[in-house]
Order: C-alpha cells, then structure tokens, then sequence
C-alpha cells in the first residue's frame, strides 16, 4: 500500500477548476517529483494534503486512513511535513525560537505557550542540531526576517524537520537559490531520503527533477497527464507540448 493515496481529487475555486480527477500514490521512502508549468495546481495540491484547503471531492489517505478535511495541525501530527513556495519564518523570532516554535507544536498549538513551554535545555540541542542539518550551524540568535532567501528556505526545512516527518513536501525549495545552494539542497533530500522519510518536491528546476527523482508526475491545468520515470516523462509528447513545445531539459 502507498504511504500517500491521492484518489480523484478535485478542487474548484469560485469556477476554477485547480484540479481535476487527479490520482497517484507516494511510494513508503520515494523522492517523487510534481512538476508542470505555472498555474498547473501543484501548489493547491499540497493545501489539499496537509489540510490548508479541503478538496472539493476525492480522497486523501495517509498510511490507509482518510485525512481530507481535517486541520493543518492534525495532519502535520500524522507526520505529513512541509514547506511553503513563499517562505513564512516569525520573522522577529531567532533561528532557534523558530524551530523550538515548531518542536512545541507538536505538544502544544498555539504560538506563545509552545515557545516558552519549549525553551528547554534539551529542545535547544535538538534546534541546533535541526539547523546544523540543514547548514545552518552558526547565527541561531540572528532573527529569521534577516535572513537571505536561501538560508530562509533552509529554516523552512529545519521547521518541517522538527514535526518528525515520514512524508515531506517541498513546494519549490530551489526558487531564487544559487547553482552551489541548490547543489547542497540537493544533497539535503537525498539524505533525508536515505534515512527513510518520503519526499513529495515541487519543482521547476529540471536537472534538480531530473537528479534527484525516482518518479514523476505531471500535471497541466489541474489535470495529470503524465506519471512515470523521468527520463520516460521527458521525452513524452503531452508534456513537451505543456511546456510550450520547449524539451524539458
Ligand atoms: N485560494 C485560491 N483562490 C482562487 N484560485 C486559486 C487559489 N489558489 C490557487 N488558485 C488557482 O488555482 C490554479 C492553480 O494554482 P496553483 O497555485 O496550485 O498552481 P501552481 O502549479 O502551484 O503554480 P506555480 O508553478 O506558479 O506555483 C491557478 O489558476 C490559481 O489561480
Ligand atoms: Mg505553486
């Protein structure tokens, strides 16, 4: 059985149809990449799995059990992780208060009490070590709206990571990064992969698709047209023609 079941789901917005009748499992411990062009529905397909928005009809599954229509924090305690294509750190709160902020929900929902509640010698470690993971090993007292784009994206990670995930979703965590940043985001996944948690990545950067994926899916105007490996998703003609008849490469 798939760890994820994504089974007909629809999701229309005042008469956008976002998406249509799109179904695919994620496979216990795979890298599958989501991609297609702007506008395609991959960013509400993953509000529509962690509980931001409830789909319209279809079925979500987590290790069997149903889980569309119950809330972000719900889900996220089933072990659903994820990051957001517009990065949200507490931009006034440090590095470290961040991730302890995102340890203490696991306990705790609610900003205040999970922050002073998790101020523990112990979960500070666990912070440090959260933040090293991702590269971030110095600067834990620097407030998170200082950061650049880059190392924002990293906390992103660093703040997932603290929910104890099995799953991840990362919507675009390459957007507005270096040739040397994606590099290390690269070696990121593949690590946090290798230690067993399944990754879902939204991403438009195709040698990062391309190197890092076991399995694609793609999907056009909220409808998939194409699921597979990628080097066959490639050279497929419907997707070629989505991206414009420009080869995707
Ligand atoms: N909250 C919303 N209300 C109304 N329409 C929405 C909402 N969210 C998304 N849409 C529409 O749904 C469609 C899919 O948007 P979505 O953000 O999921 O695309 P995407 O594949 O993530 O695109 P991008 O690659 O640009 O991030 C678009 O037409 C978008 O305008
Ligand atoms: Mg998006």
């Amino acid at each position: 059985m798939p760890l994820l079941t994504i089974e007909s789901v629809t999701k229309e917005f005042d008469g956008v149809i976002a998406l249509q009748d799109v179904s695919f499992g994620v496979e216990a411990s795979e890298i599958l990449g989501v991609i297609g062009p702007n506008g395609a529905g991959k960013t509400t397909l993953f509000n529509c799995i962690t509980g931001i928005i409830p789909p319209t009809r279809g079925t979500i599954s987590y290790r069997g059990e149903a889980i569309q229509g119950r809330q972000p924090y719900q889900i996220a305690r089933l072990g659903i992780g994820r990051t957001f294509q517009v990065v949200r750190p507490f931009p006034n709160l440090s590095l470290r208060d961040n991730v302890l902020v995102a340890l203490g929900h696991r306990h705790y929902p609610g900003l205040r009490r999970a922050l002073s509640a998790c101020r523990t010698d112990a979960n500070r470690r666990i912070a440090a070590a959260l933040l090293t993971r991702v590269g971030l090993s110095s600067g834990h007292d620097r407030a998170a709206g200082t950061l650049p784009l880059g190392l924002k994206k990293r906390l992103e990670i660093a703040r997932a990571l603290a929910l104890e995930p099995r799953l991840l979703l990362l919507d675009e965590p390459s957007g507005g990064l270096r040739h040397e940043e994606s590099q290390q985001l690269l070696d990121l996944i593949r690590d946090l992969n290798r230690e067993g948690i399944s990754v879902v990545l939204i991403e438009h950067n195709m040698p990062i698709v391309m190197g890092v994926c076991h399995r694609l899916v793609v999907l056009d105007h909220g409808v998939k047209i194409a699921e597979g490996d990628p080097a066959a998703v490639r050279t497929n003609a419907q997707v070629i023609e989505a991206y414009l008849g420009k080869a995707v490469n």
